[in-house]
């Protein structure tokens, strides 16, 4: 079966971030071509990640060599373009060499943006996200530092940023892959019981979406199917003993495998629905997703390809008798229940009435075509019905 696997970011699983990162900083080529050495660097973050003492830890790293290091910290959740363009005016004024994005996806796409956009002057995201301008392949370089086991935006070359509308739209271009990405599980280790559940279980989403969806290949299968294994496996333990370094750098991994196989391979309904979700209940990313996930394995289920079945039955640490259309939905609600999570969107505060919004708004999101099981706008709805 042809087929291409593409990540040129340069993946370090590292035990110490505060080693790594002024190492890979330094030596990394710039715009022009030289390292950038000790050009100067900012930070995009929030300011969760400020709280928590992270990036204090890390400024005596960044600063090795007496490198000007300024710091954006107001990326919110779910950000949108007036975000991108406060960053980018701060990053203006410092004039960097090299960007470092240190927190979930939010922080890793807003920074996204900006090294593409400080090499485009006078384009906006919005230009972007409306077609009136196109990237050219020039950027500043970005380093990524991860500190949920989650998005996986670390190795993807997608970022999702909310249009001026509200409407979550990604921007897909080489340029986009973070030069480096540095994934040091002890980032997370202060990361609460409920964002490491959420979070695992965006990345176990990635996972099953690219193993089930028709971009599926032979390589993306191994990261796939890794992901999943290892996230089934460790996630319960890190939301139960977050100080378990074990399982927190078993599911750093798994989230960057997850991570290079949906960006890859693609996603899937539960993602269509849940970029909607957000936009119009706030509800976190991860959270969401994992809230869709019995429903929409539900209502996939019977499309499941029969050789498809027994890999994911193993990796999801099913026995032999399971059939998807009876083992499936069940085994999310267990999972669910077993990290702590609420398993309807009811749960959530939602009672129904935005769904034929939600339904509509999901068909126009590129992912669902790549879904296992056609969905259109009747079987969103009957998913979102199932999933309250
Ligand atoms: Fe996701």
């Amino acid at each position: 079966m042809a087929h291409t696997f593409f990540c040129p970011t340069k993946l370090i699983f590292s035990d110490d971030a505060t080693i790594d990162l002024p190492r890979e900083l330094a030596a990394m080529p710039g715009t022009t071509g030289h390292a950038v050495g000790a050009g100067p660097a900012l930070v995009l973050t929030d300011a969760g990640i400020v709280m928590t003492g992270i990036l204090a830890r890390l400024m005596p790293a960044l600063a090795a060599g007496g490198r000007r290091v300024e710091v954006f910290s107001d990326v919110p959740g779910n950000p949108g373009v007036v975000t991108v363009a406060a960053a980018l005016e701060a990053a203006q004024a410092v004039g960097p060499a090299a960007l470092v994005a240190l927190g979930g996806g939010s922080a890793i796409d807003v920074a996204k943006a900006v090294s593409v956009l400080l090499a485009h002057p006078g384009v906006s995201w919005s230009d972007l996200q409306a077609g009136r301008a196109a990237l050219t392949g020039v950027r500043v370089p970005l380093i990524a530092l991860p500190t949920t086991a989650g998005t996986g935006s670390e190795v993807s070359h997608v970022a999702v940023i909310g249009a001026a509308d509200g409407f979550k739209k990604g921007i897909v271009h080489a340029s986009l892959f973070p030069a480096a990405a540095i994934v040091d599980a002890g980032l997370a280790r202060s990361l609460p019981p409920r964002l490491t559940a959420a979070t695992g279980m965006d990345a176990l989403v990635h996972a099953i979406e690219a193993y089930l969806g028709r971009r599926a290949s032979p390589t993306l299968d191994l990261l796939a199917l890794g992901a999943i294994r290892a996230i089934v496996r460790a996630l319960p333990v890190a939301v139960a003993d977050g100080a378990n370094l074990h399982a927190r750098r078993a599911l750093a991994q798994a989230a960057a495998w997850a991570g290079m196989a949906m960006d890859q391979a693609g996603l899937g309904l539960c993602h269509a629905l849940c970029g909607p979700l957000s936009a119009h209940h706030e509800v976190h990313h991860g959270l969401g997703n994992a809230v869709l996930l019995p429903a929409v394995l539900g209502f996939d289920a019977p499309a499941i390809p029969e050789e498809r079945w027994p890999a994911l039955r193993h990796a999801l640490g099913l026995d032999g008798s399971e059939q998807p259309q009876q083992g499936l939905f069940f085994w999310a609600t267990r999972f669910l229940t077993s990290i702590g999570l609420p398993m309807t969107l009811r749960e959530l505060g939602l009672d129904g009435a935005t769904f034929p919004a939600i339904a509509a708004e999901a068909t126009r999101m590129a992912m669902i075509g790549n879904n296992v099981r056609p969905a259109g706008e009747a079987e969103c709805l009957a998913v979102l019905a199932a999933a309250l």
